[in-house]
């Protein structure tokens, strides 16, 4: 079994503070930074874009774990890693070509990952895994922190566990959204190894990022 990580979501983060609250993260023991990025066009809602998370970057050390939420989302993978993105995740809804768009991210030595919305189906992507890194099931419909769990998504962590046994792949399963103390183990124990978490990171038990992190890796 891979070792459990925990990815903090920013998106819950001070956004004033951003530097620090990355610093919290890195002392507080989290295992990589999610950065989620969003467009206001692939979903309802604007976040950061390249120059934030370049000058991030320069002050943490931690591996930056990017979600590009944006549409066209091609023609803008080579500034995300050029800015500092470790991994670069994608939705298939956002590309005309998926596996150009997979083989765009690893020509530049980036993780690729590639994430599923809700209603998105395993086999839209089952005849690329094995050329992804990491999939990322979404558990919320991406766009916004503080969403309620979907426990429907489960089911796909299965069918991938067990497409990962027949065909000897060794992907990462990450999930993202409404991860919360009451939820955790059973992702865990659905198959995911890296669990996303924004709300639950920065808001309980006062932002104390270093027991939250611990509490949801608790099974
Ligand atoms: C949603 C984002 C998630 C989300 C996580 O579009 O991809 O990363 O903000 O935040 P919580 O843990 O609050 O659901
Ligand atoms: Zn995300």
């Amino acid at each position: 079994m891979k070792k459990i990580q925990v990815s903090p979501s920013i998106l819950s983060a001070d956004f004033s503070q951003l530097g620090t609250e990355i610093k919290r993260l890195e002392e507080g023991g989290a295992d990589m930074v999610h950065v989620d990025v969003m467009d206001g066009h692939f979903v309802p809602n604007l976040t950061i874009g390249p120059p934030v998370i370049k000058e991030l970057r320069k002050h943490c050390s931690l591996k930056f774990d990017v979600h590009l939420m944006i549409s066209s989302v091609h023609k803008y993978i080579e500034a995300y890693a050029d800015a500092g993105a470790d991994i670069i995740t994608i939705h298939p809804e956002a590309t005309d070509n998926l596996i150009e768009s997979i083989y765009k991210i690893k020509k530049l030595k980036k993780k690729v990952g590639v994430s599923l919305n809700p209603k998105t189906k395993v086999d839209v992507i089952k005849e690329y895994l094995n050329n992804i890194d990491l999939v990322l099931i979404m558990s919320v419909n991406p766009g916004f922190g503080g969403q309620k769990f979907m426990p429907e998504v489960l089911v796909k962590i299965q069918e991938l566990k067990t497409i990962q046994k027949n065909h000897k792949l060794n992907f990462d399963i990450e999930i993202d959204g409404g991860i919360n103390f009451e939820n955790s183990k059973s992702v865990i124990e659905a198959g995911a190894n890296i669990i996303v978490s924004g709300t639950t990171i920065f808001k309980s038990n006062n932002g104390d990022i270093k027991k939250n992190i611990k509490l949801l890796k608790s099974v």
